[in-house]
This record gives structure tokens, sequence and C-alpha cells, in this order.
């Protein structure tokens, strides 16, 4: 018999884990477990490799200073492998199919394992759980790091993209110092807080957080990319500023200054092969001309049933003991009676019986989506019957968050930690990766113009535009 892995326990304990904590983060027996830690038997490198990432998302997690395990308060959502490694690369087709959503096993993993090598280098700011950030990973960019003001948020960044270091919390905070020594950056991208600029926030002129745009500015101006990408939600194209202007005249003033041309526009994730309508406002800026916008996919959009319709079918209350993020709020039996009648695409308050209608609020709310049309916008609200096109199309409850992270095209092995609300105001908050990885491509394609000005510039004897 071969000595004991002594790293297991060692690790565990280094950890202020029991063996059951263990095998509760892991999903292995803990007579496994037992049998490992004294020798009896030997892990094969499938259960190593699920405890090294219950150890690593612990590190991640003491790192970014979360609240301790033990807190009760504190849930572990999801810990789960999904599906087994990338065994070597995968030839380049097969990345089209998966972005166009008709290769079924949709893996983040797998993303990451055909992404080209060796890309460009890109910042990544108010990076939430990282949907953004996965787009540009799958299109073979280097991310040089990541801010975010919410631990929660950077442990699920940190997890899934492991090779992006958190450079600061509050973007305010980040020294230019710190931005100037991370060397050549091509692009910055990022969604700055949209709350003081969507309908469903205030919409508040003097919202301070329609102010952090300058703080992307300030990063541009230090880092220089050739590009930038900002991502904020429709109605930004349409906000004022206190003095009264318009933002967006604000924001290409001040872009300009820097030397950069802007285009701005809407774009709807649905033609970009992800199963659900949600317009974006995108300003993409470059210094080498106008940086235009991505083309949609061609074809038909994909649909909700594309989407969610091999998971289990959940009734209010219920659960999949296989997918911790596949459990269905339990709603009151009052709401449940509203919505139990009311067919696809319609709302409780359309109700025949006015009895069985919610006392207030907009047709939209207590309605449910429809199968066969592309999911409507994923709110941080998804899992509130009462919120707007929230319902199952069939079941009568909210969507479970499986069901809305695959509605934003996260695949199943994109990790989630924190509590449900933190789970579900990333999902809520992201930019859908698929949609991303069509943004990443198009900026990629006005990187080496760039390059090309600056070597230019360089056999001419000017500066450098760099
Ligand atoms: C719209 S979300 C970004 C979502 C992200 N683009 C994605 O695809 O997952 C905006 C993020 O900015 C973060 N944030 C807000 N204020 C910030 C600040 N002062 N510094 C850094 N991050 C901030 C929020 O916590 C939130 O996660």
């Amino acid at each position: 018999m071969k000595p004991a892995p002594d790293w297991i326990r060692q690790g565990r304990q280094a950890r202020g884990l029991s063996q059951a904590a263990l095998a509760r983060l892991t999903g292995l027996p803990q007579r496994r477990l037992s049998h490992w830690e004294r020798g009896l038997r030997l892990p094969d490198p499938a259960d190593v490799a699920a405890i090294r990432a219950v150890f690593d998302r612990l590190d991640a997690e003491t790192a970014a200073g979360l609240p301790g395990r033990r807190k009760a308060r504190w849930r572990l959502l999801h810990g789960g492998a999904g599906g087994a490694p990338p065994r070597g690369r995968i030839e380049a087709a097969a990345v089209d199919a998966f972005v166009r959503g008709i290769d079924p096993v949709f893996s983040h993993r797998r993303a990451l394992a055909l992404a080209p090598t060796g890309g460009l280098r890109a910042l990544s700011l108010f990076s939430g759980c990282g949907g953004l950030s996965a787009g540009f990973a799958w299109a073979g960019f280097d991310l040089v790091g990541h801010v975010e003001i919410e631990a929660a948020a950077r442990v699920v960044h940190q997890a899934n993209l492991p090779g992006c270091p958190v450079l600061g919390a509050d973007i305010g905070a980040l020294a230019d110092d710190a931005l100037a020594a991370l060397g050549t950056v091509d692009v910055v991208f990022g969604g700055p807080p949209c709350q003081g600029f969507s309908l469903t926030g205030k919409r508040r002129v003097e919202d301070p957080r329609n102010l952090l745009w300058r703080e992307f500015l300030r990063v541009v101006g230090i880092a220089r990319p050739a590009v930038f990408v900002m991502e904020n939600v429709r109605l930004m194209a349409s906000m004022r500023t206190p003095a009264g202007g318009l933002v967006i005249d604000e924001m290409t003033a001040a872009f300009a200054a820097l030397g950069y041309r802007l285009t701005m526009g809407n774009l709807n994730a649905m033609d970009f092969g992800v199963p659900q309508s949600r317009q974006r406002w995108f300003v993409i800026g470059s210094r080498a001309g106008e940086p235009g916008l991505p083309t949609g996919i061609p074809g038909p959009p994909r649909t909700l049933r594309d989407a969610i319709g091999d998971l289990a079918p959940l009734d209010s209350g219920e659960a999949d003991a296989r997918d911790p993020l596949h459990f269905a709020v339990r709603h009151p039996p009052h709401v449940i009676a509203m919505l139990r009648d009311v067919p696809e695409g319609a709302s409780a308050h359309q109700h025949p019986d006015p009895a069985l209608r919610p006392r207030s609020g907009y047709n939209t709310t207590y309605k449910r989506l429809v199968l066969d049309a592309p999911a409507s916008t994923v709110s941080t609200s998804f899992g509130m019957i009462s919120g707007s096109r929230n319902v199952h199309p069939r079941a009568t409850r909210s969507l479970t968050i499986r069901e809305a992270a695959r509605c934003q095209s996260f695949p199943d092995d994109f990790r989630f930690f924190g509590t449900l609300g933190q789970v579900r105001a990333m999902i809520g908050n992201a930019v859908p990766p698929l949609l991303a990885l069509a943004v990443a491509r198009h900026v990629e394609g006005l990187v080496p113009r760039v390059r090309l000005e600056r070597t230019t510039y360089r056999l001419q004897g000017g500066c450098s535009t760099s």
C-alpha cells in the first residue's frame, strides 16, 4: 500500500475544514476521503482535481476577504466540476459550431481551451462576475487584470478566469501608477453601473453612479489602449447631465480629446447566438478611425426552448438534486392560483377572472415567457414571480438560477458563488458571454490597424501614438 497522500489532510486542516465539510464541498463520499487520508487507497486524477478546485476556491475567497466560511449567511451555491476537463485542443471549426450554439456541449473550459494563445492584452473594468471578460478570454485575449467593487463578484471572476488578477476593488481608488505599471494594454473594456441610467432604477441625472464613466475615461487616458469598449443600458443614449446636456455628447468630446473616434449603438444579444432579447448600448472607441460595431450572426434567433428545454421540469418549490443552481422558488398559493391557467406570453393581469388578477402593476409583471421565442431580458430580479416577464412558460414559478444563466449564455461549467441575491445580481447584470465574444472578435480586428500606424510613425521618425 502506498503512503497516504498527506496533502489532502494537510490542505484540509490548513483551511479549517473537517473531513465532512470537504466531502460536502467536493461532492465526494467522506468514506473515500478517509481512505485516501489513511493511505488505504489512492484518489484518481478526477478526484484530485475536485479537491484542488475546492482548495483553490477557498483560497480565492480568503484572498478576496469574503466573510468566513462558517457564517451561515454565506451560501456556497455551486462548486460542481461541470463536465470533464478539456483534453487537448479542439479544431478551429468547432469554435464556430460552439459560438453558434450548434454544439450542445456548451463549456466555458472548452471555450478557453479553444481560444488562440498569445493574444492581445485586455484590461477589464467594472468586471462583475465576468460575462464580458469571458467573451474576451474565449476570443483569445490575455486578461491583464480586473477591477470590481463587490467581493463576491471578484471571487466568481477569479474562479472562472484564474489567470486574470484582481487589480483593485473601487476603481476610484486605483492608483495611476498601478495602471501605468501594466505595460501594453491593447483593449480596455467594461460596463460602468447602469442603475442611474436604467428605467428600473430611478434615472436621476445627479446619481453619482452616472459619473463612473469618467473613471473609465481616466483609465483609458493612462493605459492608452488601441481600442476601448464601454457597455451600458440602452437608455444611456438619452441620459442628461445635471447641466442639461447629453451624457454621450460629453463622453464623445472627452474621448476625442484623448484621440479616440467613437461608434455607439445598440446591440441585441439575440442577434449573436444568445437565446434572449437583450439590448445593450455599446460605445467602442478607437485611435485608428471609425471602429464600427459587430454585425449579427445570420439565421433564426435561438429560443428559450433551446436554452432550457433539456433541464429538469420543476414546479414551485422543487429542486433538481443534480444541479444546485436549478431549484424553483416556492411561491404562495394565492400567486400560484393567479397564474396557473395563464397561457404562455400572457400576464396574470389578463386573467379572465378579475378576482385572480394582481391588485396593481403593469401587464409585463406576473407574465409568462414564450418557449419558442428568445427569452425576455434577464434582470437581477428574475427570481421574483411578480417581476417583469419572469414566469416559466409552462410551470407556475419564476426562473431558476440555472435557467437565467443559460438565457445569458453562461455555460453550465461557469461557476457561481455567493448568496442567492448576489448570484442573481451577477447574472442579471452581466453581458452575455456570447455577445461579448462577438464584440471581442470585432475589436480584435481593429487593433492591428493601430499597431500598423505606430510602426508607420516610427518609420517616419515621428512620435509614437502609444
Ligand atoms: C453592469 S455590472 C458589470 C457586469 C460585467 N460587465 C459582466 O459582464 O459581468 C457593473 C459592475 O460595476 C461594479 N462597480 C460599481 N461601482 C464600482 C466601482 N466604484 N469600482 C469598481 N466596480 C464598481 C458593480 O459591482 C458591478 O458588478
